[in-house]
């Protein structure tokens, strides 16, 4: 079975409270971007990278691309919310696609991802019938507010996970449930939505998705103290 990556890029990163979208802020000189496609674009594991845009991109086609070949695909086709963004690609990649095809979607604001990030992942889900996600269990307390900003109540971490990316599931799956789901943070969301349980695949809290500004520090700390 092939595997395909489908990088949403559509946001306006808003809690960034950059003038430019965050996709496109420098991380090491680099567009952070460009950091997230060299990842996936290096992994044997996967055939090709689709790259979700917005319509109005306009800084897209002022960068290099060509060192990726024809490995990258841009595709200006994003939506509203994430959701529709990976909906949107699913949907105009569909003739160069099998229904059986795994979907690797992983969100072009996680610029730290690793080589055995994608293989840890695709190593424990390739033959697996559903799919499933990289996460990281939870390491603080949780607490419920009311609300006024009180305690109301004390969530046990003992089983939660956080949720990263890439999370991998079948083509014709993913679209059927994202085309049913709606208002969903992440992909596993609306396959849980049609019954199914897709699995979590131990990650690290390396694979960061850069946010708030704080996030740019860490990022360009992650990736100098890797390749230095
Ligand atoms: N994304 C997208 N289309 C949207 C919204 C988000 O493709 N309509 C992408 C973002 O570009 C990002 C990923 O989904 O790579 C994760 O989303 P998030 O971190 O929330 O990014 P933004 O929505 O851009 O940021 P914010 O929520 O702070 O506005
Ligand atoms: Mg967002």
């Amino acid at each position: 079975t092939r595997c395909f990556a489908l990088v949403p890029a559509a946001g306006s990163g808003s809690r960034m409270g950059s003038e430019q979208p965050k996709q496109y802020l420098s991380l090491l000189g680099q567009p952070l971007i460009r950091h997230t496609l060299a990842a996936l674009c290096a992994s044997t594991r996967i055939e090709r990278v689709y790259v979700v845009l917005s319509v109005g991109d306009q800084e897209w086609d002022r960068h290099d691309w060509t060192e990726f070949g024809d490995r990258l695909v841009p595709l200006f086709c994003g939506g509203a919310s994430r959701a529709d963004s990976v909906l949107n690609g699913l949907r105009s990649i569909a003739d160069d696609t099998a229904e059986s095809d795994w979907i690797l979607v992983h969100d072009a604001a996680r610029p730290c991802l690793a080589p055995w990030h994608i293989d840890a992942l695709v190593r424990e889900l390739i033959h697996d019938e559903v799919g499933g996600i990289l996460a990281v269990p939870v390491a603080d307390t949780l607490k419920q507010a009311d609300g006024s900003h009180h305690i109301a109540a004390t969530v046990p971490r003992e089983g939660l996970w956080q949720a990263q990316t890439p999370q991998m599931f079948r083509y014709v799956m993913l679209k059927r449930a994202l085309e049913s789901a709606r208002h969903v943070t992440d992909e596993a969301s609306a396959i849980e939505a049609m019954g199914l349980r897709p699995r979590l695949v131990r990650g690290d809290p390396t694979n960061l998705k850069v946010t708030y500004p704080l996030d740019l520090h860490l990022a360009e700390w992650i990736l100098q103290h890797r390749e230095g």
